[in-house]
């Protein structure tokens, strides 16, 4: 999908695939459908007048051939009854925008909407969130089909059709950043929907080695005899029940000045989690080869980040296993020796993910963070607690997690934070070892995240289960890429704060 941004003066006769134009409640016109009604000779009233659309938010009505419009067909959309949207109507207007249009064959769209005006966001923010919606909406994962049905859907080429020039550049400048988080989202995506038997910690390796290829990304990759040779025993405790070897993908993008400290992301890159010994059940364990989507959203950040040059220094990690049953695999009741020398009684060989990124948590230390956010599906636990609308947050550092929260409410790719009280880590006593993988039936998602916080020493931490958000099931089953949007309006907001100070 390609964008292009111009001022256009008379609506009308804008040669395009689809004109879309917004109507508030009431069927009262925007500045920009008025004008298309004026040079239409009231056009857009005539249709209006049907009844068929109201002005709701959220809904939309495609008219093919309008009469004295160029364009071939026009897409009204309702606004709503506020003059200024909310951040969450622009989202669900930006959604309902990108569904029409992947849903008509129009070739190419121009979108007259520049009057909108968004509570506590500039034109730019929504041109960007606009660009994201638009090629969600067209996201399809079609590589290992045998005869992919056509290519992408939705138009090759989309417009923003302004009136004042000295808003082009805001424009563009939006749409740039909304590409550059598609791409990654679409990294993401398309790492997380391939199956198991394509995606293995190999496969992970590679693309990320790919990765380096064309971007500005140092990539290096640890395989077991060196991590063997560190000491990472709870990694490769998960890795030893799995044929597939063991990765440890470490990326680098250095977009800030030199000495200045990075911000790490370490991504769960758990291939396919079977739940080892302690099997999971056999219903919707395919979707278990979603279990590798923080990894696969650290390779998303990166690209995003590396795409639109942001100004900060990067380190990815992503600790790569699969975790199968087997001769060789954990047994309930296994003591392991992690990297930072804490022992760990494996009580349920399922909860692996603490196992391998409490190894990564320690490795990260030698890049002297500034700040550290890991991101994993890590329990069903969160899932139950926040369903699929946000993502747990749990931070050592409530500046840190505050400016997550407010990341996520601006890019509507929003988190919620959950504690990690030490009263929550006395659950995870062992008898046998310094530490047990489990805390028992309750606050699931909460002791894992301690579990993670005793890796976390010496830096600044925040955690985020995205269990319930990395991807959909059911007839809609597929990764959503978050939570890519929400790390790269943080990052973005790091680098302002940074550059203020
Ligand atoms: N990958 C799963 C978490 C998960 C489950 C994510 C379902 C999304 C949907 C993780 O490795 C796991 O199995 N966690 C266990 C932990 C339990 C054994 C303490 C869980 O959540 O059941
Ligand atoms: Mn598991
Ligand atoms: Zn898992």
């Amino acid at each position: 999908m390609q964008f292009s941004t111009r001022v256009t003066p008379n609506p009308a006769k804008i040669k395009t695939g689809c004109i879309v134009v917004g109507v508030y409640s009431g069927r009262q016109l925007s500045p920009e459908a008025e004008a298309l009604d004026r040079t239409s000779r009231g056009a857009i009233t005539k249709l209006l007048q049907q009844g068929d659309l109201n002005g709701k938010l959220g809904t939309a009505l495609l008219h093919h051939q309008p009469s004295r419009i160029s364009a071939e067909r026009l897409l009204m959309v309702g606004l709503g009854k506020n003059k200024t949207l909310s951040r969450a109507d622009f989202q669900k207007l930006a959604r309902t925008i990108g569904n029409k249009l992947s849903n008509c064959q129009a070739k190419s769209a121009s979108l007259l909407i520049e009057s909108i005006s968004v509570d506590a966001t500039t034109n730019q923010q929504c041109a960007a969130q606009l660009v994201r919606a638009l090629l969600t909406s067209t996201y399809r994962f079609n590589e290992l089909k045998s005869k992919p049905k056509g290519t992408s859907k939705g138009p090759g080429r989309v417009a923003f059709c302004i009136s004042q020039q000295d808003q082009v550049n805001t424009i563009r400048k939006g749409v740039r950043l909304g590409e550059a988080i598609g791409k990654g989202m679409k990294l993401s995506k398309d790492l997380a929907n391939r199956p198991g038997n394509i995606c293995t910690p190999t496969h992970l390796a590679d693309e990320a080695e790919a990765l380096a290829e064309k971007l500005p990304v140092k990539t290096s990759i640890l395989d077991e005899a060196q991590m063997e040779e560190l000491g990472m025993g709870a990694l490769l405790s998960v890795s030893r029940g799995s044929r597939q070897p063991a990765k440890l993908i470490v990326m680098e993008y250095q977009g800030g000045d030199k000495d200045a400290a990075p911000v790490a992301l370490v991504g769960k890159g758990l291939t396919f989690d079977a739940g080892g010994i302690s099997l999971k059940p056999a219903a919707s364990m395919d979707e278990m080869k979603y279990d590798m989507c923080g990894g696969a959203t650290v390779f998303g950040v990166l690209k995003a980040a590396a795409e639109q040059k942001l100004g900060v220094n990067l380190v990815g990690i992503v600790p790569s296993s699969e975790n199968l049953p087997d001769g060789q695999a954990n047994k309930p009741g296994d003591i392991v020796t992690s990297l930072s020398g804490q022992t760990i009684e494996i009580l349920n060989t399922d909860a692996e993910g603490r196992l391998i990124l409490c190894d990564a948590l320690t490795y990260v230390e030698r890049f002297n963070p500034a700040i550290v956010i890991d991101i994993a599906t890590l329990t069903g636990a969160c899932m139950v607690a926040l369903g699929k609308h946000a993502s747990g947050l749990f931070s050592n550092d409530d500046k840190l997690a505050e400016d997550l929260l407010a990341a996520g409410e601006r890019s509507g790719d929003r988190v919620w934070r959950l504690p990690v009280w030490p009263e929550y880590d006395a659950q995870l006593k062992s008898r046998f070892a310094d530490i047990a993988n489990i805390g028992g039936r309750y606050a699931g998602a909460v002791t894992a995240a301690c579990f993670l916080g005793r890796f976390t020493g010496s830096y600044r931490w925040a955690h985020l289960d995205i269990a319930g958000t990395a991807w959909n099931s059911g007839i809609l089953k597929g990764a959503t890429g978050r939570p890519v949007p929400l790390l790269m309006e943080y990052l973005t907001q790091y680098i302002a704060d940074q550059k203020a100070t």
